[in-house]
């Protein structure tokens, strides 16, 4: 299953590269938000390559569902993780694809590629996490001072608030704290050890299902939390430091 996730993240990663830095038709804006074309037509490509490969499951996505209602095997695909930053020219954002077993709700494996950077991170449960083939492992740093940490801004009044407290604490405490701009590639560089966690409140399953394997086979921790709406509070980091306010 994993090339199919492969296949079909490449060739996302391969369109997008195409049309960045080019002016990008946006199909709805709203507060702290926007959604294009790309996203749409990104989404389209991924699904129909998933579904030409294992057309007994199920798809889905930010962009809406398809697939066999009862499908053992769901796709969770997130096809622009990071619209915003391409919406802007920022060269920061992936694509995502997690594999999960409808039965027991166990995510299978993730893949996330950065087109830009032509890194593609992937891990199945139970075999470990790579990139671009080389193995890679959480973050060994364990004091707070010493960590760089990854802070997502979500959409919502409440998540935004949420954060600002986050800034407080961790600007503060933290060595550095960044805002990327992408959930994904957040979890993918925690996995990868280059950031030591990334805390976010607000966030859909299709923003973290590839990133939730991946930093577990890396070797971290997800701690995560349902809250209204299906919205997740996550922070995911290497298990060797405390996060005090998440
Ligand atoms: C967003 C990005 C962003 C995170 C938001 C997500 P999108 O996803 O991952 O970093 O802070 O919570 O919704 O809209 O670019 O797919
Ligand atoms: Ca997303």
């Amino acid at each position: 299953m994993i090339y199919a996730a492969i296949t079909a993240a490449l060739a996302a990663g391969d369109r997008i590269r195409h049309v960045f830095g080019t002016e990008l038709a946006a199909t709805e804006h709203s507060a702290h938000d926007i959604k294009l074309v790309a996203d749409q037509e990104c989404q389209k490509l991924i699904f129909d390559l998933l579904l030409q490969m294992h057309p007994d499951s199920a798809c889905i996505g930010e962009e809406g569902d398809i697939g066999k209602p009862g499908a053992p095997v769901e796709w969770i695909v997130d096809p622009i993780d990071g619209t915003m930053n391409l919406a802007h020219s920022i060269p920061h954002f992936c694509v995502s694809i997690a594999a999960r077993d409808a039965a027991t709700q166990k995510i299978l494996l993730g893949v996330i590629y950065d087109p830009m950077r032509n890194e593609l991170f992937t891990a199945e449960r139970g075999s470990g996490a790579w990139l671009n083939g080389a193995p890679i492992r959480v973050s060994k740093r364990d004091t707070l001072g010493d960590a760089v940490v990854a802070v997502g801004f979500a959409k919502s009044k409440e998540s935004i608030d949420h954060c600002m407290k986050l800034y407080q604490v961790y600007g503060h405490q933290a060595k550095k704290l960044r805002a990327m701009g992408s959930a994904a590639l957040d979890l993918a560089y925690v996995a990868a050890g280059r950031l030591d966690a990334y805390i976010e409140q607000g966030v859909n399953l299709w923003d973290i299902a590839a990133g939730w394997v991946l930093v577990e086979e890396a070797g971290g921790v997800m701690e995560t939390e349902q809250k209204v709406q299906g919205k997740f509070r996550v922070c995911a980091h290497s298990g060797r430091i405390d996060y005090p306010l998440k």
